[in-house]
């Protein structure tokens, strides 16, 4: 009626040939279990003779106890083998994740490009200050006193600080190394401005400049417009044509709005030219002789050119950007394309 030699031998056999943790687990269930085939026999006992009832229990309980034993020492066998296969299965040769990498900001890289232009023509890079007195950033450039730009509408004046602006442009740069170099002069100037301004898709209350300034004796517009034909023709790779515009401003006399052919046409006429063929690049100038006597310098004697362009713009011309506050927004899915 209870054969418990024989249900020892089959669960030892079926324990010993199980090859997986989900084998051992079904075993476990089938016989030590709470419904298993060693409940059974407990459950059986009593209606088994008085006379067998206590031998059955201890060879119950014995064959209980072995089970245990043998379940859980292949359990643990079974365990480690599987850490073991999970080990071996690591493939070295597989190629790893890549670690996320920084990249330079498009104006950084901008700068370098457009700077390292200059320096083949044989210019400096220089730099100044970005908070500045109204006499660099105004009086020394030929400003009239009640000229607009000086409105608090445009320019950040700083608090507490008497008659301290921060820079509307790069132009005051020109003075200060004016007076601190004598010609000839050949310098560039790349930096940040502030405008107090609204911003929209292409205005920003601080975007960065290029100024350049070269001073000597017998400088022409001529120098100037092959100096800025070689320019733009080298930042946008290819064959770019210079128009110079009238224009004007208190620093430069005659002063004029500098043109590129548009690099995304051609020059045949698209949407980012607005159909015009042309492209504002710069502003620029030869520069006034007050602006030289500012500096200290004889304007009898020195004469030449300056022009101030803004980076951002032309990094926007050439990689076809349509918003300039994309440049300050830390936004990296725009940040990562370059
Ligand atoms: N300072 C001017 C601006 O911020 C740009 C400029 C125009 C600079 C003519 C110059 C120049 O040196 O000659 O709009």
């Amino acid at each position: 009626m209870i054969d418990i030699d024989n249900l020892r031998k089959k669960a030892l056999s079926e324990i010993k040939k199980a090859d997986t943790l989900k084998k051992i687990k079904e075993l476990e269930k089938r016989y030590i279990g709470k419904d298993g085939k060693v409940s059974d026999i407990f459950k059986k006992i009593p209606q088994a003779g008085k006379e067998k009832r206590a031998k059955l229990g201890k060879e119950a309980n014995k064959l209980k106890g072995e089970l245990e034993e043998k379940l859980k020492n292949k359990r643990l066998k079974l365990e480690k083998c599987e850490k073991e296969e999970k080990v071996e299965s690591f493939d070295p040769t597989l190629p790893g994740k890549k670690p996320d990498l920084g990249s330079l900001h498009p104006l950084t890289t901008a700068r370098k490009e457009l700077t390292d232009i200059f320096v083949g023509m044989g210019f400096s890079v220089i730099q100044g200050p970005d908070m500045e007195t109204g006499w660099y950033n105004f009086d020394a450039l030929n400003f009239p006193k009640d000229h607009p730009a000086r409105d608090m509408q445009d320019t950040l004046f700083v608090k507490g600080e008497k008659e301290k602006v921060m820079r509307t442009h790069t132009s005051p740069v020109q003075i200060r190394h004016m007076e601190e170099n004598d010609p000839p002069i050949k310098v560039v100037v790349p930096g940040r401005v502030y405008r107090n301004e609204t911003t929209d898709a292409s205005h920003e209350i601080n975007f960065y400049q290029l100024e350049g300034l070269m001073i000597d004796k017998d400088i022409s517009v001529s120098n100037f417009k092959s100096v800025i034909t070689q320019f733009v023709n080298e930042y946008f790779d290819g064959d770019v044509n210079v128009r110079l515009r009238p224009s004007f401003f208190p620093f430069t006399e005659p002063s004029f709005e500098v043109d590129m052919s548009c690099s995304v046409c051609d020059g045949s006429g698209c949407s980012v030219c607005s159909q015009t063929g042309w492209l504002e690049v710069l502003g620029a100038g030869m520069v006034h002789p007050n602006v030289i006597k500012n500096s200290g310098l004889n304007p009898e004697k020195w004469q030449g050119f300056a022009f101030g362009m803004g980076m951002d713009r032309l990094v926007m011309i050439k990689y076809g950007i349509d918003d300039v506050r994309l440049f300050y927004s830390g936004e990296l899915r725009f940040l990562e394309q370059f």
